[in-house]
């Protein structure tokens, strides 16, 4: 992220957008976590979602990832009051074994506030999501799109792959290629922004 989109994402408009819009409609997709949940955030940044999944979503613990240290640095600041229940490492969400050592099936559910569109192999970070949740886990996404990162003021400003954008279908897809079926998803200002939810079946036959 540079310097522009660090004020942006950081700043008190995006930062009450995020509390009383985006985790609203989430809620209303995936509803509240079960008691306890273990629950993995890609791209915390300086970690004001993971205290929202905390609070709002009542997470039982977080395991939190981020690329940049220095995120990673102050999200430890604004989260040192949770304790062990929270956990801060610093590695790539398109490989959650070597970043955290992250087993199949470990999460009940996993959080993307805005983070898939800055990783080049998007796939690969949708393919660790479904491989981490347990069946009937929930994946609770807030996307930047491809038309969104086209125009002249994102390009402008902002830093972001420069080939192979998810449109909002394409990301969609890309859940269902991997088995996670989407509970709810909702596309804003034309198509710009995609939130959702998507959760993992439980195999038939089985008590989960
Ligand atoms: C737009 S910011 C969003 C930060 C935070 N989720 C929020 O809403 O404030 C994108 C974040 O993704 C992180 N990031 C980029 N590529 C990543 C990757 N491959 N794995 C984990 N984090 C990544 C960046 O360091 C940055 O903190």
């Amino acid at each position: 992220m540079n310097k522009a989109e660090t004020a942006l994402v950081n700043s008190p408009p995006r930062r009450w957008l995020q509390r009383f819009y985006e985790a609203q409609v989430l809620m209303r997709f995936g509803g509240r976590l079960i008691p306890g949940a273990r629950v993995l955030e890609i791209g915390c940044g300086s970690g004001y979602g993971t205290q929202l999944v905390l609070e709002r979503f009542g997470a039982g613990s977080v395991d939190a990832v981020d690329l940049d240290p220095a995120m990673i640095e102050h999200a430890g600041r604004r989260l040192a009051r949770y304790g062990d229940r929270v956990r801060l490492v610093q590695g790539s969400a398109t490989d959650l074994r070597a970043a955290l050592d992250a087993e199949d099936g470990g999460y009940d559910a996993v959080f993307d506030f805005g983070i898939v569109h800055h990783i080049p192999d998007w796939r690969a970070a949708i393919a660790e999501v479904a491989r981490v949740l347990t069946p009937g886990g929930r994946f609770y996404f807030e996307e930047v799109t491809a038309h969104a990162l086209a125009r002249p003021i994102y390009q402008r400003l902002f830093d972001h792959p420069t080939e192979d954008r998810f449109t909002a279908d394409q990301f969609l897809d890309q859940l269902a290629h991997h088995g996670l079926a989407v509970l709810g998803s909702v596309t804003r200002i034309s198509g710009d922004y995609l939130l959702g939810v998507a959760a993992k079946p439980v195999p038939t036959g089985s008590d989960g």
